[in-house]
């Protein structure tokens, strides 16, 4: 027979349920309520509420297919009372269809709040060459919602698409030397006008000198912003030649493997080696590569470079209290739960 559902009852727990099902469910309307905290909630929610009112009403209408005109009048007959609770169904859906529009519009009136007034998030992750910023940043980009930006990432993009800059920075990069400030500031200039930016993004690579992080002050200064987070990954050198001659990257999305501390799943050994036609990103099956400056010798110049060019950065953010230092000589869970409770 046909449910006989109390149309009130029902259909608020259906809808409550539907909504955390959602919020579960979609990290894209979940974010913002992690992002900025417990105001925000009421965007997810609406936003939930949305989705739910339209499953909620796909669903009644699938119920009410199910049902024939015959079976409805003899529920009537039985009942007595089917077609008041018809109307009272009509009633209900129409209620929860205005409810989720007016939802809508107070989400998107928020949301729009946010991107205009709310301070954007904006983080360096800073450490030595294999310290772990690309193994950590893509955390905080999928939990916050806001990219992870690394230079290196791009400069590689652009060496692979043989760009001018690209060819530029190419021999440069081979040899672990800086390319110069001018490049890397245009580059981060033009990028943080996206729209991903809106609520805010993480800097990987970049500022790198003392110039770079002057101009990053003075391009965020123009709208009144500026640096809201430093997090120092704090290794000793020593430790770095095995992460970085070990390390094998997705070049598309820049994801960081490690052939003892983070081995790709498809990963096989030859001979106590890894099998480099085994080697393939978990999430695309597509190969992995080594990077040219992932060498010892490559590896001698880096640390040079970020000792004498790239430390001095801290001492001009710690004024500002906003500098956190975090021991990534750990397993990488623990790095990630230090810089959780940081965050
Ligand atoms: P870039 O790509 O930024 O390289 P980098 O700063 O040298 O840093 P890495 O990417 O090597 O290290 P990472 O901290 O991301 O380590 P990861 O997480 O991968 O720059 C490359 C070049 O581009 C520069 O040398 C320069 O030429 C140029 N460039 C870029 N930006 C520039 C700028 N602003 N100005 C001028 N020039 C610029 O981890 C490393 C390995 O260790 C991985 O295999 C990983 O799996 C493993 N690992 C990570 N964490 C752990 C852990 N806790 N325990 C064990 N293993 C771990
Ligand atoms: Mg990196």
């Amino acid at each position: 027979g046909c449910p006989r559902p109390d149309p009130s009852t029902t259909m608020r727990s259906f809808l409550s349920s539907q909504a955390r099902a959602v919020s579960r469910s979609s990290p894209a309307l979940a974010a913002p309520s992690r992002a900025f905290g417990q105001d925000s909630a009421s965007v997810g929610l609406a936003a939930a509420a949305v989705a739910a009112a339209a499953i909620a009403g796909q669903q009644r209408q699938e119920e009410q297919a199910q049902c024939s005109p015959v079976a409805f009048i003899a529920a009537a007959a039985v009942s007595g009372g089917a077609a008041y609770y018809a109307k009272t169904t009509i009633d209900a859906e129409t209620k929860l269809r205005d409810e989720a529009e007016a939802g809508k519009k107070a989400a998107e009136e928020k949301t729009a709040l946010f991107e205009k007034y709310w301070p954007r998030k904006i983080m360096i992750i800073f450490g030595p060459p294999g310290a772990g910023k690309g193994t950590q940043a893509p955390k905080i980009e999928s939990m916050l919602g806001i990219p992870q930006l690394s230079t290196g990432d791009m400069l590689r993009a652009a060496v692979s698409a043989k760009t001018p800059v690209g060819l530029q920075a190419k021999e440069l990069m081979a040899a672990g030397k800086l390319v110069g400030d001018d490049v890397v500031c245009g580059i981060i200039k033009e990028r943080i006008q996206n729209d991903d930016c809106k609520s805010g993004f993480i800097l990987d690579g970049f500022p790198r000198t003392l110039p770079q992080s002057k101009a990053l002050d003075a391009m965020l200064a123009e709208n009144g912003e500026g640096v809201t987070k430093v997090v120092a990954l704090e290794v000793p050198d020593s430790i770095l030649e095995e992460r970085i001659t070990g390390r094998w990257i997705h070049k598309k999305s820049g994801r960081s493997y490690h052939v003892k501390f983070a081995p790709p799943k498809s990963m096989q050994l030859v001979d106590g080696k890894p099998d480099p036609a085994s080697m393939l990103d978990d999430e695309t099956g597509e190969p992995l590569m080594q990077r040219p400056d992932d060498t010892a010798a490559a590896l001698v110049q880096r640390l040079k470079s970020y000792h004498s060019s790239t430390t001095p950065i801290l001492k001009h953010y710690s004024p500002k209290g906003i500098v956190s230092g975090i021991n990534a000589n750990q397993k990488p869970s623990q790095v990630w739960s230090d810089l959780l409770s940081m965050l």
